[in-house]
């Protein structure tokens, strides 16, 4: 079996610990478990229940508390028995991926998107057809471009929305027609929701798949939108028959998931309006700055992110986006993602939910070295 090298997990991998200004991450800036502990309104109870916790495996499937808290992100057709918790969404996604993908078949997927969502299907030996997504549509898929993609051999279609890495949000009419394409040809519809409910317009929320379609299929994750990376917990959500399937796969692959872990992400979603009011003040009030900051910078271009913490910035310089970033990072630390991990040259990819004095410090020493480019 080959698998492509995950070229956005590499380059992070090589650079984050020692950046000097890490523009690169995709969290929503994460809390310490003291802000948790704070924002459950009862630091102590909380501490002693921890105290108290048995550490064995504990639930195989997730505890029945933080699938229950999982659920309530969904609508009713989803329950505590429709989720499975799994390592981060990068679990979730290759439990899913893995049940969904059969050998011979072929997968429609969106482009630019995070890499696991094709490179995990094509190593599965699908016939990845990747749905472009292009500047001059906002970066949202054609619904006619997919029906011409899909064939009787599609088995399923693959969505991440909100998008990793151009910030753009497929609305509910967008995703009712693309259900119906699924649909017609009796496709699985799996999206990567990892950064659902950091939407930027108050009301904008997209519905999840997994509530509009019948074959639909959710992963989310704690990293992203509830700034709880250390947690490691992600759930995949949808038809019990999806979740069985997943779990035969995650018993030869995880067991059961961390039980502090489990603690804390019930913890945290049993007090969701506060974790997500910190989290869009967060990306709302960065993302004002990095808008002021593009305006000013005739040689950057974006399509304004519409959700999530990341935008895809274009730049006018003959140089590759590995070269730009490399020299960025020797220049002065500054730490952004090329493009051409998602196939988009002449662009970077920024997160800009990090805290405030990183995001300063970060798009000045962007600007600095589109300077040096320029003299
Ligand atoms: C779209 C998307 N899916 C999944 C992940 C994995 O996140 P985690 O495993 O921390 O939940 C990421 C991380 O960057 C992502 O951007």
């Amino acid at each position: 079996m080959h698998i492509e090298p995950f070229f956005v997990e590499q380059w992070m991998n090589a650079h984050e610990t020692t950046a000097t200004w890490n523009i690169a991450e995709t969290c929503v800036h994460s809390l310490t478990l003291d802000e948790l502990l704070q924002m459950s309104g009862d630091a102590d109870g909380v501490l002693r229940r921890l105290r108290d916790t048995w550490l064995g495996y504990g639930d195989i499937t997730g505890s029945p508390r933080l699938r229950a808290a999982i659920a309530e992100l969904y609508g009713e057709r989803i329950t505590a028995d429709h989720v499975l918790t799994a390592n981060g969404a990068i679990g979730a996604n290759f439990l899913a991926l893995y049940a969904l993908v059969e050998p011979g078949t072929t997968v429609v997927s969106v482009q630019p998107t995070y890499q696991q969502l094709f490179s995990v299907p094509e190593s599965l030996g699908a016939e990845v057809r990747p749905l472009r997504l292009r500047a001059e549509d906002g970066y949202l898929p054609d619904p006619e471009e997919l029906r011409a993609l899909t064939d009787e051999r599609t088995r399923l279609i693959v969505l991440n929305n909100p998008n990793n890495p151009t910030g753009a949000l497929i609305d509910e009419p967008l995703l009712r027609e693309i259900v119906e394409i699924a649909r017609e040809r009796g496709a699985w519809l799996f999206c990567d929701e990892v950064y659902r409910r950091l939407e930027h317009e108050p009301g904008t929320t997209a519905p999840s798949v997994a509530d509009l379609y019948e074959k639909g299929v959710s992963s989310g994750s704690m990293s992203k939108s509830y700034s709880l990376a250390g947690l490691r917990t992600g759930w995949v959500a949808g038809p019990q028959e999806v979740i069985r399937r997943c779990l035969d796969v995650r018993d030869y692959t995880t067991i059961s998931a961390g039980v502090l872990d489990d603690a804390l992400a019930a913890e945290a979603l049993e007090h969701v309006d506060a974790v997500l009011t910190r989290s869009l003040a967060i990306v709302r009030g960065n993302l004002a700055l990095v808008d002021a900051w593009i305006a000013g910078e005739p040689r950057l271009h974006y399509v304004r992110p519409r959700a999530g913490t990341i935008a895809l910035v274009r730049y006018d310089h003959d140089v590759s986006s590995v070269d730009f970033c490399q020299g960025l990072f020797d220049f002065n630390g500054a730490f952004v993602m090329p493009g051409a991990a998602f196939g988009e040259e002449h662009s970077f990819r920024m997160g800009y939910a990090c805290a405030r004095d990183v995001l300063d410090g970060g798009l000045a020493a962007v600007s600095a070295y589109l300077r040096t480019l320029e003299a």
